[in-house]
């Protein structure tokens, strides 16, 4: 490929954010996918809601700026989800991908960012909304159990589905053997449904 066809091809990727809480292991999934060079995003940044999370270290190890936003230094969530989209628009994000991303983002966010801002979350969604999503499928006795990757509304894990992968349940799983099957999946599902996305 000569330069000005590699040029023309960074020009036309699309800009992705990633959010983050903690260690980051989804977010380094994209990142990774990334840096190959036919990939359709480059990823522009990642925020995390906590100074602390282990996250930011392997983001900037990558070369990656980053951004704290945590809602305890704003005086309510409205102005902590203002300062987010100040940082998106100013890093030019197309796309958002929230990795991890433990606070729920509220209408004006998610209304602004309709249909460009998604989620993985480690269940087949609608089922097991929140947290402990492992041992619920168990408790349970599902024979199933996986991830999905979805659009990003104010509901708590309530956006339309986009793509999900299933993973079996086995007999002597628990919720920490589970939880690293369906890992290795998101692994795979979030980077797979970046490129449909960023494609378009
Ligand atoms: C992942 O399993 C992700 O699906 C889940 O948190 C973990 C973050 O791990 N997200 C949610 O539960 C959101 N509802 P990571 O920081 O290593 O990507």
């Amino acid at each position: 490929m000569n330069s000005n066809a590699t040029s023309q091809n960074t020009k036309n990727k699309k800009n992705v954010v990633i959010l983050i809480s903690g260690r980051g292991s989804n977010m380094l999934s994209l990142i990774k996918a990334a840096e190959h060079k036919d990939f359709p995003a480059k990823i522009a940044g990642v925020i995390s809601s906590d100074p602390d999370a282990a996250g930011l270290k392997i983001a900037k190890n990558h070369g990656i700026k980053t951004a704290i936003n945590e809602l305890k230094t704003y005086p309510d969530k409205t102005s902590a989800d203002r300062e987010l989209t100040k940082v998106l628009q100013k890093w030019q994000a197309q796309i958002i991908c929230l990795a991890g991303f433990m606070r729920i983002l509220g209408d004006d966010f998610t209304e602004q960012w309709h249909k460009k801002t998604i989620n993985i979350h480690p269940s087949l969604l609608p089922k097991y909304k929140g947290l402990n999503t492992h041992q619920r499928a168990i408790d349970a006795n599902d024979k199933t159990h996986g991830c999905t990757v979805h659009f990003v509304i104010s509901e708590l894990d309530a956006g339309a589905i986009i793509e999900q992968t299933e993973v079996e349940i086995l007999p002597d799983d628990d919720a920490q053997s589970l939880a690293q099957r369906v890992l290795i999946e998101e692994h795979i599902l979030y980077p797979k449904v970046l490129a449909k996305l960023a494609a378009k």
